[in-house]
């Protein structure tokens, strides 16, 4: 009987410490999963789809530097015209493509502008380009009539009294 007892309580520790065991376990466990998710919240490690890293190609002077698309020379705006690189290539180092593109003048006031140019800001001397880049612009910058309003006709004057 007594012997029956003592089995009894043996079985019933080994039960009990293999209990303490797997409870230790399991917070162990728990507490990794713990940590783990406190230093990487999103899970990311486990994910397989990362996003993969973007390849950036920088353009080159070679592909998409003078890169021409409908007609329109993407880095000024000029339109592709003969004379448009020399007018790139000479009229965009000082200020933007902008300033030569809205300003529509006709082969006079562009030969007095450069020699403006020429004289107060440094623009170098265009040699054979002069006349290259002044009938590119000339031939598709003309001057806008639409620019300025229309001369006036059939106007009735009047004398202001005073
Ligand atoms: C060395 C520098 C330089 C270069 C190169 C240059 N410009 Fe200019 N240009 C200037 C400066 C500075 C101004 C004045 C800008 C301002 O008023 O903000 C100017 C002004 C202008 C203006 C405005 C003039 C006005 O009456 O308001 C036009 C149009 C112009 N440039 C066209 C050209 C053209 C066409 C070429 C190529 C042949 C050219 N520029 C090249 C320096 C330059």
């Amino acid at each position: 009987m007594k012997k029956h007892t003592n089995e009894k309580l043996k079985l019933a520790f080994q039960e009990l410490y293999r209990k303490i065991i797997l409870v230790s376990a399991i917070i162990a466990i728990g507490a990794i999963a713990l940590v783990y998710f406190m230093v990487d919240p999103s899970l990311s490690a486990f994910k397989k789809d990362k996003p993969e890293t973007e390849i950036v190609t920088i353009p080159t002077r070679e592909d998409d530097f003078d890169k021409i698309e409908n007609g329109i020379h993407l880095r000024t705006g000029f339109v592709e015209a003969p004379g448009m690189m020399e007018t790139v290539q000479n009229c965009t180092n000082c200020h933007s493509s902008k300033l030569v593109i809205q300003n529509r003048m006709d082969e006079e006031r562009w030969k007095s502008t450069i020699k403006w140019m020429q004289e107060t800001q440094n623009l170098w001397d265009l040699g054979e380009n002069e006349e290259v880049i002044i009938n590119y612009l000339v031939t598709n910058y003309p001057p806008s009539k639409k620019g300025r309003r229309e001369v006036l006709t059939d106007i009735e004057w009047y004398q202001l009294e005073e």
